[in-house]
């Protein structure tokens, strides 16, 4: 029988979920980041977004942005959707850690969880970043005013719930996402597992906390 490319084996496909799934948390730590800025002050803010648009690389950046989160996206949906034919055959006779219920309960959540927050991105990114325009007027270099843009858009009371909602999808998508990245590189041990999986909550708390803040923080006026 002939031998099937490595990224088509279910190893293959984990290995390639991680990879991608560690390169968005990498995103999702600098994107968090930025949009927090926002809370020193919307000069400081759109500053940072003035510099990281004129970054000569961005388009290449973007790219590779677009080709990260389709990979991620489609493997994740395969390797699922092979699970599931797997586990109709071998109904009887699997022995998971944890037991059969906990653990497709944890990756059916993975799989929705991650198919809405990717309709949120498509969504986010066509508003945030080609739909509404802002531009600063006391500048003749026609600086984009994306402070009063999230002002705009967050000042909106749908807009704001929508947004928590998914906030928190992305935080339980981390929650279990960051260890089972780590597992799934091959990279687990009882004293590492012990780390790994308080740290993923941890990271999962602090990048979901910022982004769910930020609506928030705008809409009651805090900021
Ligand atoms: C409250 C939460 C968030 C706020 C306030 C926010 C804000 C923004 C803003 C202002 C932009 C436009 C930047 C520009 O035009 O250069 C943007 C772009 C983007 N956002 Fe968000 N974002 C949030 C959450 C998220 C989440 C959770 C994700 C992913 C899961 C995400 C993914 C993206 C992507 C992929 C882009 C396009 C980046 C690019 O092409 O340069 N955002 N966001």
């Amino acid at each position: 029988m002939a031998s099937t490319p490595g990224y088509f084996t279910s190893v293959g496909k984990k290995i390639l979920i991680a990879l991608t799934g560690i390169g968005l948390m990498l995103f999702l730590m600098g994107h968090v980041s930025g949009n927090l800025l926002i809370f020193i002050g919307d000069d400081t803010f759109n500053s940072y977004g003035h510099t990281l648009i004129s970054n000569p690389l961005i388009l290449v950046i973007e790219a590779g942005l677009v080709g990260v989160f389709f990979t991620h996206l489609i493997t994740a949906f395969l390797n699922w959707y092979r699970n599931q034919d797997t586990r109709d055959q071998k109904y009887f006779s699997s022995n998971w850690a944890g037991g059969k219920s906990r653990k497709s309960l944890a990756s059916t959540a993975m799989i929705l969880s991650g198919v809405l927050v990717f309709g949120f991105v498509v969504l986010h990114v066509g508003t945030m970043k080609y739909g509404w325009w802002y531009t600063i007027t006391d500048t003749s270099e026609g600086i984009r005013d994306l402070s009063t843009q999230m002002r705009a858009a967050f000042s909106v009371a749908w807009i704001v719930l929508c947004y928590e909602i998914v906030m928190v999808l992305v935080g339980m998508h981390l929650w279990h996402g960051f260890s089972s990245a780590f597992q799934s590189l091959g990279i687990s041990h009882p004293k590492l597992d012990k780390v790994l999986q308080p740290a993923g909550w941890l990271f999962a708390v602090v990048v979901g906390g910022g982004f769910l803040a930020i609506p928030l923080a705008i809409f009651l006026k805090f900021i």
